[in-house]
């Protein structure tokens, strides 16, 4: 670990933490075990990623389109993060980490709004690692929104339309300082980005694995950095022209 730090470390590192549900059931397990089961994989990543010196971590825990699964699943994933936010939220005051969310909060069950809230409002001053949830989250709905709140700015004349770039746009999205992501990571062997901050992984290098989310560990974790370090970023430039030559 130590070579690994802040040596080229992303500064935003994104992750779709899929694969819970078959990870349950090659184990005779229920979909919900595995849901259960990847919560303290959540754990390990946010406190490795914080050890390694990253800027932003966000993880896509559930999506606009998970609401349409079984009510029983639904409500056992609903259940999680009040438990969660109870048990982790000291430490991250403690180290400084600042906790944010991303999608549709009104969807959510009154007890998870709350306690997202109450994470949200607690860790407000800090400065460290920015811990992003998309909860209730699609990327498209997020873009639909933006475009709505802009229309409404511009409606009191609050912008202009000539002035619209694509800095201005993003500002309506809902993290306004949330960096493109640098690492997006998908577990569970999916090779797709679903739903999934589609207007922040513009060049984002993307490293999907096999291994199922209750599974994966600061170990996979640190594989993908290094696999992210062995990529030649090059933005639409030559190569030539990245290396300086
Ligand atoms: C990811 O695991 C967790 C959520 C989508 C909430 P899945 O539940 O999608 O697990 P698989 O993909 O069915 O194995
Ligand atoms: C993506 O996983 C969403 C989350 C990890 C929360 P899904 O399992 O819902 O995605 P698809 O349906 O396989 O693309
Ligand atoms: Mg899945």
């Amino acid at each position: 670990m130590d070579a690994l730090r802040n040596d080229r470390i992303p500064n935003h590192v994104a992750v779709i933490m899929d694969g819970n549900g078959r990870w349950a059931e090659r184990q005779g397990l229920e979909r919900t075990d595995g849901h259960r089961a990847g919560v303290e994989s959540v754990r390990q990543i946010v406190r490795a990623a914080n050890d390694l010196g990253v800027g932003w971590l966000t993880l896509y825990a559930f999506s606009s389109e998970n609401w349409s699964r079984p009510k029983h699943e639904v409500e056992l994933l609903m259940s999680l993060p009040e438990a969660y936010f109870e048990q982790e939220l000291p430490e991250a005051i403690e180290k400084n980490v600042r906790i944010l969310s991303i999608g549709r909060d009104d969807r959510l069950p009154p007890g998870v709004r709350k306690s997202l809230g109450h994470a949200r409002e607690q860790t407000a001053m800090n400065s460290g690692m920015r811990l992003v949830f998309a909860l209730s989250y699609g990327s498209r709905g997020e873009i639909v929104d933006a475009v709505s709140r802009l229309l409404k700015d511009h409606e009191i004349g609050a912008i202009d339309p000539e002035a619209i770039d694509e800095k201005t746009f993003a500002a309506y999205l809902d993290q306004p300082e949330m960096p493109d992501v640098d690492l997006l990571i998908r577990t569970g062997g999916e090779q797709r980005v679903s739903n999934f901050l589609l207007w922040q992984i513009a060049y984002a290098e993307i490293v999907t694995t096999e291994c199922m989310w209750p599974e994966f560990r600061r170990d996979h974790l640190e594989e993908a950095i290094a696999t992210f370090r062995s990529r030649e970023r090059r933005f639409g430039l030559t190569s030539a022209q990245v290396r300086g030559s």
